[in-house]
């Protein structure tokens, strides 16, 4: 049998690639940029494999144009809202994910924006940068709020909300959390106390989310939960842009309902140059870059690639990666 032929949509840090290289025949798309929708819908043509990002549509029409002898769509993501699962199921395609390998560092990046958003960070070095820090000491200078003794409401304690809360813990923070069923190991370990949401909107200093994004958490963040925050409080979002309502957001904060806001994600993605967010003091912004470190991304593609070659060896994926274990019906 033949070498197989594996399709890739962007490079990516570690060895994963090389490993990749040795078992199969791999087209790569060597640009930074992702390739445009014709593009993936040509290089897929006549693959067995192919490892995508999650900004890769997967969808019928691409499943069509990759041809029957696709067998797996590896995704190098936790989030899998790209992929139309069931299409790929239909077609006896395994799906697999990075799953919550970028947790640690995704949880070390929500508290960067939180202590960047209370202790006003950001601003201070775009002052000292600027030249406007024209008084040495000052008792009132860049005033931010504190993070120890503070509430730190999360809602969605699965993997990443879990460590979000272990750091929290270390920053000796009070706990509440909002997740579909109750987290007893996490009460018991954090001390995190369970809340309904409007408890936990309205009791929380800083608001973390970390749902995944579906139709129950699509905006579960409007004007209505917004207006039920603290005014002082900070909505810190590592999550997924949409789980927000981004035009009441910015209205929030416009109006002061909320203190400010960490945000990593956005509703689209790159944020628009012209979007009111970009033009206020009161928030921080990063490029969608929660589970970027070096360890955490070679982590994630030597994941992507043993997920990718395993079904192709026949195998079938460990649970922990594979989005449809039904698909095994459908072969
Ligand atoms: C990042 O947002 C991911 O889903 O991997």
């Amino acid at each position: 049998m033949g070498r197989k032929k594996v399709y890739v949509t962007r490079k990516f840090p570690g060895d994963g690639m090389s490993t990749l290289s040795r078992h199969c025949d791999v087209l790569l798309n060597k640009k930074s940029d992702p390739p445009s929708r014709n593009e993936i819908l040509r290089n897929i043509a006549g693959k067995h494999g192919v490892v995508c990002m999650l900004s890769d549509r997967m969808d019928k029409e691409v499943m069509e144009a990759a041809g029957a002898q696709l067998k797996v769509i590896s995704s190098y993501s936790t989030g899998f809202e790209h992929i139309d699962v069931k299409e790929a199921t239909a077609r006896g395609i395994y799906v697999t994910l990075t799953s919550d390998i970028l947790a640690e560092a995704t949880a070390d990046l929500t508290f960067s924006l939180l202590l960047a958003c209370a202790r006003n960070l950001v601003e201070g070095d775009r002052m000292v940068r600027a030249g406007r820090w024209n008084v040495g000491w000052k008792p009132d200078l860049l005033l931010g709020t504190d993070v120890h003794g503070a509430t730190l409401g999360i809602i969605g304690l699965g993997r990443i909300g879990s460590a979000v809360a272990k750091r929290a813990r270390g920053f000796g923070m009070n706990i509440l959390y909002n997740n579909r069923n109750r987290n007893l190991q996490s009460e018991h370990e954090l001390g995190a106390k369970y809340a309904d949401l409007d408890q936990l909107l309205s009791q929380s200093d800083f608001v973390s989310i970390h749902v995944s994004l579906n139709e129950e958490t699509r905006e579960i963040i409007d004007m209505s939960a917004l207006q039920k925050m603290k005014r002082t409080a900070f909505l810190i979002n590592t999550s997924r842009g949409q789980v927000v309502n981004e035009r009441d957001l910015i209205v929030a904060l416009k109006n002061k309902l909320v203190a400010g806001a960490g945000l990593d994600v956005f509703q689209k993605e790159p944020l628009s140059k012209t979007s009111p967010l970009t033009k206020m003091q009161n928030v921080v912004l990063l490029p969608h870059i929660g589970s970027a470190s070096i360890q955490t991304r070679s982590r994630m593609g030597d994941a992507a690639v043993r997920n990718l070659l395993e079904v192709l060896e026949g195998k079938k994926p460990d649970g922990r990666f594979l989005v449809n274990p039904e698909v095994a019906e459908f072969r």
